[in-house]
């Protein structure tokens, strides 16, 4: 008889809502191979100091499906390849603690690793298995912009918390006779602000794929204002970048980041408007409001379809590979097919087309 598989499963990067849906899949799909699942705490850290590593049973994923966050917990620090290290003099030096994550992965008989994260984890899991470790990555980011999958989840929940905030803003803006900008999460691209800003009836989308002029984006609210329209609602992505202008961000924050942290951009847009059109203009940032929470039942599903996708192709032996949803089908893409460019909304793009035909502005 085969002897049973040892998976090892992290969640890194940011979190998104479906993350715990997968562990249950993970879980629940590995038992009924008598196989074991350990969870691996906060990204790759539980691989370090192997005391941050637990055995995870079916009874304590039954009814996690529903949580948002992940019980793994998560980080977007501690790429194992670049460590930052702080030495005994305070200075802080980056350091390459990978081999150490090979030994702790080999002396626990792990057959695999189950690595759900964004572009940045996938990056770090394909060098993983460049160094000869098994694994299998599962696609997850709010953003949707991971190459191969149609769709990730965490997409979906967060698109739905924008489009309610772009409702909800509605009724005070014309009220008010405001202008309302709302900046909304996408660092590299504009799926969650091209899908809420068409859903939720906006005027302005402003997406980091579409450059934005901001007297096209005044010529627009004052068109709106001539036809009788005396409020609007713009959506920006906060890594839209103004025409021949940069991206706002707020810095590193901390050392050994994998990302700077972006924002900012909705409240230059805001001061602009108002400027330039002598409009009353408000700015509100949604953040990580689009992280947290219950998940949707379209991520929940999806987050347990490749949960147990990611188990049938440990078992097929597919290592060095992503789940990916090509619907109908959930399908294994090569890690190396999909790591080091991310997906952009194709600015020719059904939605976009649709968007412009409903009268919204890209500010182009
Ligand atoms: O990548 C997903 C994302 O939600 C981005 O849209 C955002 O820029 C980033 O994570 C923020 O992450 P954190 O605040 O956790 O660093």
């Amino acid at each position: 008889m085969d002897k049973g598989m040892r998976i090892a499963i992290n969640t890194g990067g940011g979190d998104a809502p479906g993350l715990n849906a997968v562990i249950k899949a993970v879980v629940m799909g590995a038992d009924s191979r008598n196989w074991e699942v350990y969870g691996i705490k906060n990204g790759y850290a539980g691989l370090l100091n192997t005391d941050e590593m637990f055995r995870l049973t079916p009874a304590m994923v039954h009814d996690i499906c529903s949580l948002g966050g992940t019980i793994l917990g998560t980080t977007n620090k501690g790429n194992p390849f670049k460590m930052p290290i702080t030495n005994l003099a305070g200075e802080t030096e980056i350091r390459d603690v990978s081999d150490k994550v090979m030994d702790n992965f080999k002396r626990l008989r792990f057959d695999c690793l189950i690595a759900v994260g964004g572009d940045g984890s996938l990056e770090i899991a394909y060098d993983f298995f460049k160094k000869g470790m098994p694994v299998i990555g599962v696609p997850k980011t709010i953003d949707n912009d991971i190459r191969a999958t149609v769709i990730t989840f965490g997409f979906d929940t967060a698109v739905n918390i924008a489009t309610e905030a772009i409702d909800r803003l509605h009724s005070t803006a014309k009220s008010h006779d405001r202008v309302m900008v709302v900046e909304v999460m996408g660092r590299n691209a504009g799926w969650i602000a091209l899908h809420s800003g068409v859903s939720g009836s906006a005027n302005v989308i402003l997406i980091p794929e579409i450059p934005f002029d901001i007297d096209k984006i005044c010529d627009h609210v004052s068109e709106l204002e001539l036809q009788g329209h005396h409020y609007a609602i713009v959506v920006v992505a906060e890594g839209a970048v103004p025409l021949g202008g940069r991206v706002i961000d707020k810095g590193n924050g901390e050392v050994g980041r994998q990302h700077v942290v972006l924002g900012g951009v909705g409240e230059y847009v805001a001061k602009e408007i108002a400027r330039k059109t002598g409009k009353d203009t408000r700015s509100l940032v949604l953040g990580h409001l689009q992280r947290g929470g219950s998940p949707t039942t379209f991520d929940r599903l999806m987050g347990l379809r490749f949960g147990a996708a990611a188990v049938r192709m440990a078992e097929e032996k597919k290592f060095g590979t992503m789940v990916a949803l090509n619907p109908p089908v959930v399908t294994a893409i090569p890690l190396s097919d999909v790591i080091g460019n991310i997906k952009r909304v194709p600015t020719d793009i059904d939605t976009i087309k649709t968007a412009r035909e409903i009268g919204i502005s890209f500010g182009d």
